[in-house]
């Protein structure tokens, strides 16, 4: 062939592997592959590989339908100048399934992120593992599930689903550090309603099976959901912006930007917190508070609400903030904010962010639910998570920290490097109320008046329940004013900056599942 007729073949396989049907995309309320790319990355920063790879199955008619590229977009460029990769789907080749092609792109992406130490992001948006290609595409999710796992913990992986994440394609998400959903566009499950009703006659919808609001709800398969893609691509880009680019980085800190931030007195911290020992309250406005203004980014914010976490900067130093709500079940753990708790913190430990407890919390969820759950296992979680994580901990308790609770968030013997208080702080086995009972049962059953005697135990009980008494003993390192607590926790952080613990070798431990 000629230069002219080889340019020309250039063209049209360029031309072939841009063809994104965008219409289609449209009426669907859909985006197309590359219009994501450009919503996620710096203007023009995009530089694109593989673009002409194709498959190499021709049965089942797949020689009519292959195409440049094979249905997915891969490549790196920005965001706020700092690399990161990227590969995107495109739902209208062949339903952006997964065939061999298809993955190798991927793979090869994970890779090379790997390898430079860059986060990677993975917009999805598939039917799941290519049916015509039969196991080579099972193969495909294979080789790109050994590639995300020898990534944990190394490089941030953040999933973002956008249309169907059907089979296989559930399980990328499955492994990724955060996953992004579009409501009413993202839809994740392993099979669909019609799978699931041959199977077990059970009918149900795209949506009460695999959407935004389900999985970031109920089965906490989702961190985020979004109302648009355009604000979803916001949000990725938000939290990219908290997360340093490897495990060997720290994250980045933001200092200048929060400057009208004074290390001032904060008399609001007085207020928040009732005198009525068991009233509610919102956390978040503690946070609000102690925080650089703005600065939190919640994580898991529909699922589990009776804790939350999520990243914040201190001056400009990014922690990860694990804090019971008191407004939701008084702010027990149960498994499913353990099950939280435990992910969010392994993540903060990954990726050197520093962990902060802000405790209020009456102990573990008691019941029948929860024991034959296995809240056990679960909970167990959090002591193992906080317990591993090398990284710099404080805890801070607020009012209340009970029973295997104060154990996991606050105990100086599993782990904490501080541990302060507010004044009112409580430390304590179990409530006063439920103490009392236990231990002046034949006491209170003798007195004439059994209800009187019982309020006067609890009374003098509670004394000895004070962070003063826990002060003596060292178990709380020092009480603050509340109206002081940014100033402290920036010395703190300050001074645990250099933190280093060696630990002995071992091939990995082995957490609770
Ligand atoms: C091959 C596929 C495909 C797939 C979709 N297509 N999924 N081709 N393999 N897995 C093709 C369709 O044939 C169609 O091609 C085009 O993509 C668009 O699909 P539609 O069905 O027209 O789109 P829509 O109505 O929007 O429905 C989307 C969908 C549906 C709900 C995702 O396509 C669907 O149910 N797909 C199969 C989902 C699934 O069960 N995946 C699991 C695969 S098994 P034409 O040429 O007609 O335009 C798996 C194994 C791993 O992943 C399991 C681990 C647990």
């Amino acid at each position: 062939m000629s230069i002219k007729e080889n340019l020309k073949k250039l063209e049209e396989k360029i031309k072939e592997a841009e063809d994104l049907k965008s219409e289609i995309q449209h009426q669907k309320g859909k985006l197309t592959a590359r219009e994501r790319i450009a919503l996620l990355l710096d203007e023009g920063s995009f530089v694109e590989f593989d673009p002409f790879v194709e498959s190499r199955f021709s049965q089942f008619g797949m020689d009519k339908k292959k195409l440049a590229g094979d249905g997915v977009i891969v490549g790196f460029g920005k965001i706020d100048s700092r690399q990161v990769y990227i590969y995107s789907q495109d739902f209208t080749k062949i339903g952006g399934s997964l065939g061999e092609m298809h993955a190798k792109k991927i793979v090869n992406v994970i890779d090379l992120a790997l390898k430079t130490g860059t986060p990677v992001i993975g917009i999805i948006d598939s039917g799941g593992a290519r049916i015509q290609e039969g196991v080579a595409s099972l193969d495909g999710y294979g080789s790109i599930f050994q590639k995300m796992i020898k990534a944990s913990g190394v490089i941030p992986q953040i999933a973002v689903i956008v249309g169907p994440s059907a089979g296989g394609a559930s399980y990328s998400p499955g492994l990724a550090d955060f996953v992004f959903m579009v409501d009413k566009i993202g839809q994740m499950y392993i099979t669909g309603p019609e799978v699931i009703k041959s199977v077990t006659g059970e009918e149900t919808s795209f949506e009460a099976l695999g959407g935004a609001e389900t999985h970031s709800r109920t089965s906490g398969c989702s961190h985020f959901k979004f109302n648009s893609e355009e604000n979803c691509f916001l949000e990725v880009r938000r939290l990219f912006s908290y997360l340093p680019q490897n495990n060997l980085e720290d994250p980045p800190t933001k200092k200048g930007l929060f400057s009208d931030f004074f290390e001032k007195e904060n008399l609001e911290l007085l207020n928040i917190i009732p005198e009525e020992e068991k009233k509610g309250y919102d956390i978040q406005q503690v946070i609000n508070e102690v925080f650089d203004k703005n600065s939190f980014l919640e994580i898991h914010k529909d699922f589990a609400q009776n804790v939350v976490v999520g990243l914040a900067l201190l001056q400009g130093q990014v922690l990860g903030v694990v804090a019971p709500q008191p407004k939701v079940l008084a702010g027990v753990l149960d498994i499913d904010s353990s099950d939280k708790i435990a992910r969010f913190v392994r993540f903060c430990d990954a990726f050197n962010i520093s962990l902060l407890n802000l405790v209020d919390v009456p102990g573990y969820l008691p019941g029948t639910d929860q024991e034959q759950g296995g809240i056990i296992r679960h909970g167990a979680k959090v002591l193992y998570a906080f317990s591993e994580a090398s990284v710099p901990k404080v805890s801070l308790i607020l009012r209340k920290a009970f029973g295997g609770a104060y154990i996991a968030l606050c105990s100086k013997h599993l782990g904490y490097d501080k541990v302060i208080a507010w004044p009112s702080a409580q430390l304590a086995v179990m409530g006063a109320e439920q103490a009392v009972k236990i231990i002046y049962r034949k006491e209170i059953t003798a007195a004439k008046d059994s209800k009187k005697t019982e309020a006067e135990k609890a009374e003098e009980f509670k004394k000895t329940l004070s962070c003063f008494e826990a002060a003596k003993l060292g178990q709380v390192d020092t009480i603050i004013n509340p109206k002081d607590t940014r100033k402290v926790l920036v010395e703190i952080f300050s001074s645990l900056k250099n933190k280093r613990e060696a630990k002995a070798p071992r091939k990995h431990g082995n957490i609770p599942l």
